[in-house]
């Protein structure tokens, strides 16, 4: 059972600055990325899913399909869709 709060999208959506904080969300799950923006090994282009969701650039940039990479995003959840 997870005790994770519930956002809706349109929630998940007004995150997407640095000012506002960014999320983002992966097969259910939301996430708060901002401290890890300035370490991201891609740079910047994380930005491009600032508001939204990750799979369509994870199926574009195949090097996050590894467990370590979902590790990394499991330490930042905050909540579900
Ligand atoms: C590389 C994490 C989102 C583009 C990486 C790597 C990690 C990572 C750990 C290095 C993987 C390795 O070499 O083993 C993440 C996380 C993300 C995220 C946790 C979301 C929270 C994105 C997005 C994009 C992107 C949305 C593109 C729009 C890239 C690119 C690389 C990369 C291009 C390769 C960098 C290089 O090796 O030169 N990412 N990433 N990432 N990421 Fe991301």
């Amino acid at each position: 059972q997870s005790s994770f709060p519930i956002y809706s999208q349109d929630e998940v959506t007004k995150h997407k600055s640095l000012n506002e904080g960014v999320w983002v969300t992966y097969k259910g799950g939301v996430y708060d990325i901002t401290t890890f923006i300035s370490m991201h090994p891609g740079g910047d282009k994380i930005l491009l899913a600032a508001g939204g969701a990750l799979e369509p650039f994870w199926s574009l940039y195949a090097v996050h399909g590894q467990d370590h990479v979902l590790e990394i995003l499991s330490e930042y959840k905050v909540g579900e869709l």
